[in-house]
C-alpha cells in the first residue's frame, strides 16, 4: 500500500513514521510512505502558499494553486507507477468525520491513499471541492495542522494491512474490534511496590484467565467508555457479569 503526504513539513511526517512496526513494514516493502512539500509547487518568487482570507478575519488560508499543481505531480507519478484508479484524497480537519479503527480497516483495503495537510486557518475551499474526497478528523481538539492526524491515520491504516503485524501482534487489534477495551497486563517482578500481579495469571489455568480477562475487559468499559459495550459481543454469562457490575455502580 502506498501513502503520500502532501505537506509543508515532510520532514516531520518521514522522521515520524521510520520506527517501530511502521517502520519494519516500509523496510520490508509492504508499504511506502512519500512527503510532498506543497512550497516546491508555488511559482510565487518568496515561495509564499498563503495569504489572506476574502471577507476579512484572523490567519492566512493555504491558496489552492500549489496544492492542485502538487496532487497533478503526485497523479502523474501514480499513473506513471501503472495506477489505473484514482486514489482517495484524504483531507485532515477537525470538521471531518471522527476517525475510528473501523474507518482504518476500510481504508487499508485501498491501495494508494493522498492525505493533504492544512495548516494556518485554512484551505481554499476551491481546491478541496476539486480534489478532496474524505474529509476526515482525528478528535474534537484543535491541532496546528493536518501533519499529526496524517501519521496518526498512516499508522492505525497500516497496522491493518496484510503482513505489517506478525500473528503475535495481531491479536491486539481485537479489542477495539470487539468494542472493548483492554484488559490489564503484569510482567515480573510478582510483586512490586507491595502490589501483587493476580493470583488467576500465575495459575496456568488457561480457561479462568481468560474468562478473568474479559472480565476486566466489560469492567474497564464500563468504567471509561460505556457506550462502546451496546456494540460489543457478550455471552449470556457475560452480560450477566455486566449487569451485576451495573447494580454495585
Ligand atoms: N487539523 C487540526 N486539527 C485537526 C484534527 N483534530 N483532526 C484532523 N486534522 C486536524
Amino acid at each position: 500500500m502506498k501513502f503520500t503526504v502532501m505537506t509543508l513539513f515532510p520532514e516531520m511526517v518521514l522522521s515520524g513514521l521510520n520506527t517501530s512496526i511502521i517502520g519494519r513494514a516500509v523496510n520490508a516493502g509492504i508499504i511506502s510512505i512519500d512527503a510532498v512539500n506543497i512550497r516546491d509547487y508555488t511559482n510565487d518568487k518568496h515561495k509564499h502558499v498563503d495569504d489572506y482570507p476574502y471577507g476579512g478575519g484572523a490567519g492566512m488560508v493555504m491558496m489552492a494553486e500549489p496544492i492542485y499543481l502538487c496532487y497533478k505531480d503526485i497523479l502523474d507519478k501514480s499513473s506513471q507507477d501503472g495506477s489505473e484508479k484514482k486514489p482517495r484524497v484524504i483531507y485532515m480537519t477537525p470538521q471531518g468525520k471522527t476517525f475510528n479503527q473501523s474507518m482504518a480497516k476500510e481504508l487499508a483495503k485501498e491501495e494508494e491513499l493522498i492525505f493533504l495537510c492544512g495548516h494556518y486557518e485554512g484551505v481554499d475551499e476551491r481546491v478541496l471541492e476539486e480534489i478532496v474526497t474524505d474529509e476526515v478528523s482525528v478528535g474534537d481538539y484543535v491541532l496546528s495542522g493536518g501533519e499529526l492526524p496524517a501519521m496518526v491515520m498512516i499508522d492505525a491504516i497500516s497496522r491493518m494491512v496484510p503482513g505489517v503485524l506478525t500473528n503475535e501482534e495481531s491479536g491486539m487489534n481485537e479489542s477495539f474490534e470487539g468494542n472493548l477495551l483492554e484488559y490489564p497486563q503484569y510482567t515480573r517482578p510478582e510483586e512490586w511496590m507491595g502490589k501483587k500481579v493476580p493470583e488467576v495469571l500465575l495459575s496456568g489455568h488457561h480457561a479462568n484467565i481468560e474468562k478473568w480477562r474479559r472480565e476486566k475487559q466489560i469492567e474497564k468499559t464500563l468504567k471509561v467508555r460505556p457506550e462502546l459495550l451496546s456494540g460489543a459481543e457478550l455471552s449470556k454469562k457475560e452480560k450477566d457479569f455486566l449487569e451485576q457490575l451495573k447494580k454495585i455502580k
